[in-house]
Formats: C-alpha cells, structure tokens, sequence
C-alpha cells in the first residue's frame, strides 16, 4: 500500500487521457526531398540484425582510427559503443566540413534585443574561435584530457564555442542551465570535481540585461564551502571589451576570455584522438533524491546517435535552416542544436531569448527574417505561443516543412493548432520522446516513412526497441489499453554510459527493476527502465503519459520533487515539506508546495515568502511553486508517511478518495479549505 500511495501521485496518473486520433500522412513534395524513405529501415534494424545494425551511424562520421567491436557488453549495464575507434568530436562538427563548406553558415544568432542585428558564423570562424578558445584552455587554464569543467552559460554563441573547445582537447564539459542559480551550479561543480568555472557577464532575458557573474560568485563560494576549489572563472563578455555586470571581478580568480584570448590569435590545436567510449559531457538532471545526476555520454557513440537521429528524423537538407528554440543548457540543445546538426555540416539557428519577445509574433518575425524552415521546440512553448496569438503565424511570410515536438505530452488539440497554423497545413510533425539519459530520440515516427498520430510520439526509432511491463514484470501486449512503465529492451549507441561517479545509482535507478540477472553480461537481460508511463496502441504507436517516479516536468523540464522539498527544508522553520505536481494550461505541470512548521513557529505571508525565495536561490526560478502552503499538519498514514497522493488530489481539485484510513483524516479538509478556497 505504502508504495502505491506513491505511484497514485504520479504525473501519469493525473494525465489527461486522449482518446486514438487518426493519422496525417506527410506531403509528397517532403517525401521526395527526404533523407530517409527506404521502409527497409525498420527490417535492418530490427532487434535480429542487432547491434550490427548501428554500423550505418557509425558509419556517418570521420573515425581517426575505425573501432573493431560494435558493443562491448563485458561490464554490462556499462556498455562501451564502437570500442577500439579514435574520434573527436570538434573534428567532426568543424574541421571536416571545411574543404567544400567553410564558408557556410554553422550558427546564425539571434540576440534578443530587437535593434541589435542577427550574428552569423560560418564553419571557418567557427574553426577559429574554437581553436583559439582551446588553446586558451590548455595553456591558460591547464586543462588537459580527461578533465571536467563546469559552464554556467547563457544562451550566447560563445557556449556551444566553448564546448566545441573542450571537445577539441577532449575535456569534460558539465553545461549547467544558465536559469540555474549560483547554488545550483555549485553543486554541479562539486559533484564533478571542476576547477575552472567558465561563464558570461549578461545576458537578456524579456527585455533585462541580468547581471549573470553574481551566479558565479554564489557558486565558487558554495562550492570552496563544500570542498571543490574553483581556481579560475573565465568570464566571455555579451559585448566584447564591455564589461556589462555590475558584480566585481576578483581579481587573480576572475578573467575576462576576450582580454586573455589576445595572447593566441592564430593559435591552432589539434583534436585529440579520443577512444569512442571517452567521457565527452556530463549533463546533470534531477532524479527522486535530493541529488541531481551528472548522466556521463560518451564520445563516439552519442555522436554517431546524435548526428544519425539529426538526419533522419530532423531530415536537415544542405540549404536548410533549421532552428531548435531550446536552450543549449538542456539535452536537446546539446545533441540537437548543437552535436547533431553541426556534425551534418547544417546551419543551426541559436535565439538568446524568449520567444514570445517583446510581442508572441517575434519567433514567426525570426522565421521569416532567415527562411528558417525545419523548427523544433516543446509544448510548453507552443501553449504559450497558441494563447498570446493565436493569428501571429499567419501574419508571417515563413514556410516550415518540418516541425519536431519534443518534452512533454502534447495535446491533440495543441498538436493540430501546431500543424495547422504553425506549420501552415504544409509541415510535418515529430513527437520525439527520449530524454537526458538517452542522448537521443527513443521514439518517434520518421518523417517520410510513418505517418503522424496526434498526442502519440510514435513506434520505437529505427533500432530502439520499446516494451512495457506492468508492475510485476509482466508485458502489456500491443493495445492492450493499459499503462505501464515503458522500458527499452537493448542498449543503443547514444545512451549514457553511467552516472559520474555513481555506477551503483546508476544501475540501481535504471536496471534493478526489471533485471533478469544481476550478473548477466547480456544485454538481453538489462532492460532500461525508463520512468515514464505509457501506452501502446494497436499499431505500436506508444503514447507517453508522464513520469512514475518523483519528477516533475515543469514546461518540460524535469524537475525532481525531493529537489525542491530538499530545498524548503533549507529554511529553519520548515519541518516538513511535501511537493505534488498541478495542472497548468501553458506550461504542463507546476509544484505546488505543502509546508509544516517546527513546533512554536506561526504561518506567515513573510515565511511563505522566505521559503519561496530560498527555492528559487537553491535551485533556480524554474523550481518555483505556484503557491507555499503552510498547513497545520500533513496528512499522514498511521505510519508515519505523507500522503501526497492527497495533497496532490486538493492541488488538483480532484477526488482525495478515501481517507478515512488516515492518521489524521480531519486535517483533510481543513487543507482543502484552504486550498480551495
Ligand atoms: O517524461 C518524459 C518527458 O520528459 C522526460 C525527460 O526529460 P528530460 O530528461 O529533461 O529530457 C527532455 C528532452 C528530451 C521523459 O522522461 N518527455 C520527453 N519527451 C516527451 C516526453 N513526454 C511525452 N512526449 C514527449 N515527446
């Protein structure tokens, strides 16, 4: 009982339950076009051609030295892809495409103020930044090989510049989102044992010029407190030699990247030739403790997945411009703004900020003003684009062919004003569920190849193979109409390879449940355990219901409710704290916050206020609650145990059920009174 009052919170179980819609096929002007639209796909990669069959992603990049075993099972979970290849992956997102493309662009910018124009790079001053980049961060920073560094950076090209930069000398970069705050961060630097900070003095944001080097100097003191020393924080200026934040510099600690990358104008590096399986990024994100998750990806596999994915169901042409409006400080930026377009030599279209500034036509203004036509972003961003204007596309001289959904559940309805009047009645639509751990898409439909079914991600991508077990173990056939906790039954070339620091957590977060033999070398008997609900429909079609565990997906980013509560508890008046996920029209889910106090303390807007406050220092804004409740009591099981299944059910207005099993069934409605009122 005591772990189904659990699982009943979960965001599956709120989830809206659509009903089958049929299908849209693409146009034949975009299957003609297409890069992928031999059906066959399916058959090579079925589970019996497995893992051979992840040979023609491989077989997409530029290898130094060929690998000599596709998979590497020996220390499984742990796989190692590709084993045996030498690879770089600044090598193959730069220097590669060089000889008949130097002069293409590789990142258009879009800074967010209206008067400041858009910035273009070519692949040749990208090789340049990068390379000079780098070599400032061996000579004058000592980074080597095999070291990890924490960016805390805003959406500037210089992040994907630096990143780029310590892909080239092989160095771990660790992206923290640059809405995360200092603390945050810091926590972020300790786990990963970094020494240098690299960040940004400013960045806009809706109109602001925020002051972004106070984050550093939060993080380099929580972090020095917990024992990682940061011995430099290389600060890029929004305006070259300006410096625009008001917090100081300190001085022999803090440097600004443009003043130092004068001593190597013209320096060139050359790549290092990394084994496949070398760390490439760390990408930490929430998990059900307190303690954020630093997912390790590797090199040559997540960029053979990456760049594959990028291809095929991305289906970027040469002379296409294709724009993914997420941030760089999340998965998708990462494999699909920056690793997988660049690899295919695309032009990648970066806007600083947010979408729907300074009026809900900017992004469509965007659009129009680069002929931007493959766009990807989430559902949290469509809903908000949908309700502050509905007619903007329309008013607007841009045509997708292609548009990607990716994060959250959509909603059929959201889904076809989408399609309707985003992508003009013209686009296609790709519903791509994956997530931080799987580097890449899990499942989607290909663009040419399977039609699209609104509110459905799909079947399992090409070599992905999806099943879902109940809660015993058991598989739910094809349309069973059932939820249950979809797994992926093989590993693929883009998955994490373990948690930095942690196999433990690692293999007891994803595999444990589900593991036929803890000593098994085969995969066949590690299935990954994904932590979402689901769905399969009749015709394989899976449909993603949300999280089974304590995550949240805030506008589609995961955030874990132990995160927060741990947070709360920060306060000293806090004695317990409980989150529950509610319902929110534009960005999917909110937390909503329950408190109760040590004895002796009285509720008070102040404290509500105080707890609010310390959340967003903790974490970040994107944690914030929709409302602190400080209640007299939690509702609670004769043993002990919160029910946030109630609370979550007031936070909803749905039905509490039966409570009176309760310790204390009449604070119940005293909550709900509140709550409700
Ligand atoms: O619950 C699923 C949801 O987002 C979670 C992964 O979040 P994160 O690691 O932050 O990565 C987000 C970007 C890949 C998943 O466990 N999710 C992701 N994509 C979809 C989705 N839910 C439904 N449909 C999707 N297309």
């Amino acid at each position: 009982m005591a772990e189904n009052e659990v699982v009943e919170t979960s965001e599956a179980q709120i989830a809206v339950h659509w009903k089958e819609e049929a299908y849209y096929y693409p146009s034949t002007e975009f299957i003609a076009q297409a890069n992928m639209t031999d059906k066959s796909i399916y058959e090579r990669m079925s589970l019996d051609n497995f893992p051979n069959c992840f040979k023609e992603y491989a077989d997409l990049l530029d290898w130094y030295e060929y690998w000599d075993e596709i998979l590497d099972t020996s220390d499984a979970p742990c796989y190692k892809w590709f084993k045996g290849g030498k690879i770089n992956a600044s090598y193959n997102c730069i220097d590669r495409h060089l000889a008949k493309n130097k002069n293409k662009t590789a990142i258009h910018f879009v800074p967010e103020p209206l008067q400041e124009g858009y910035a273009h790079i070519t692949y040749q001053e990208l090789y340049v930044r990068v390379n000079e980049f780098a070599a400032l961060l061996r000579d004058f920073a000592g980074l080597k090989r095999g070291d990890c560094v924490t960016l805390h950076m805003p959406m500037i090209p210089e992040l994907p510049i630096t990143m780029l930069a310590c892909a080239r000398l092989g160095v771990i970069h660790s992206q923290v989102f640059g809405g995360f705050s200092g603390t945050a961060c810091a926590d972020r630097i300790v786990d990963s044992g970094s020494r240098i900070l690299i960040t940004a003095d400013a960045y806009y944001r809706s109109g602001t010029l925020l002051d972004h080097k106070q984050n550093a100097d939060v993080a380099v003191e929580h972090a020095t407190k917990d024992g990682q020393v940061v011995d430099k924080v290389l600060v890029w200026q929004r305006y070259p030699g300006k410096y625009s934040a008001k917090t100081p510099m300190v001085d022999g600690r803090d440097f600004f990247v443009n003043d130092v990358l004068k001593d190597y104008y013209g320096a060139r590096v050359e790549p290092e030739k990394m084994n496949s399986e070398d760390p490439l990024f760390l990408m930490y994100t929430s998990g059900t403790t307190g303690k954020p998750k630093g997912c390790q990806h590797g090199t040559g596999g997540y960029l053979a997945y990456v760049t594959g994915t990028s291809k095929y169901v991305q289906d970027i042409q040469p002379e296409d411009v294709y724009w993914c409006m997420a941030d760089i400080g999340w998965i998708t930026g990462h494999s699909y703004i920056v690793y997988g377009p660049l690899a295919n030599c695309a032009s990648t279209v970066m806007y600083e900020g947010v979408p729907t500034y300074p009026d809900p036509g900017r992004s469509w203004r965007i659009a129009q003003d680069l002929d931007v036509n493959i766009f990807h972003t989430a559902p949290t961003a469509i809903r908000a684009l949908r309700k502050l204007g509905p007619d903007e596309p329309a008013k607007y001289n841009y045509h997708f062919k292609h548009m990607t959904t990716v994060g959250e559940p959509i909603e059929p309805e959201v889904w076809k004003w989408y399609h309707k009047e985003v992508g003009k009645g013209e686009a296609i639509i790709v519903d791509t569920w994956w997530q931080t751990e799987t580097g890449g898409f899990l499942c989607s439909t290909l663009p040419a190849i399977t039609p699209m079914k609104p509110g459905s991600a799909g079947p399992g991508m090409p070599g992905i193979h999806p099943i879902i077990y109940d809660d015993v173990g058991d598989v739910l056939p094809q349309g069973a109409g059932k939820a249950g906790n979809i797994c992926i039954q093989n590993p693929w070339p883009g998955m994490f390879m373990t948690i930095w620091g942690d196999r433990d957590r690692f293999v007891d977060t994803y595999f444990t449940r589900y593991c036929k033999d803890p000593n098994s070398k085969d995969w066949r008997d590690w299935p990954y355990l994904t932590g979402d609900a689901a769905v399969e429909a009749q015709d394989g079609y899976f449909r993603i219901l949300g999280r089974i565990d304590d995550v949240i997906n805030v506008s589609g980013h995961r955030l874990g409710t132990k995160e927060i509560e741990s947070a709360a508890l920060v306060v000293p008046e806090v004695a317990e704290a409980a989150v529950v996920p509610v319902v929110h029209d534009i960005k999917g889910k909110e937390p909503d916050l329950y408190i109760a106090l040590k004895p002796g303390f009285e509720a008070s807007e102040e404290l509500a206020k105080t707890i609010n406050d310390t959340i967003c220092e903790e974490i970040g804004k994107i944690a914030k609650p929709r409302k602190v409740w400080i209640v007299k009591d939690m509702p609670k099981t004769r043993s002990g145990k919160i029910m946030r299944r109630v609370l979550g059910a007031i936070s909803n207005k749905t039905d509490v059920g039966n409570v009176m099993t309760l310790a204390n069934p009449e604070i119940v409605e005293e909550i709900k009174q509140m709550v409700q009122r």
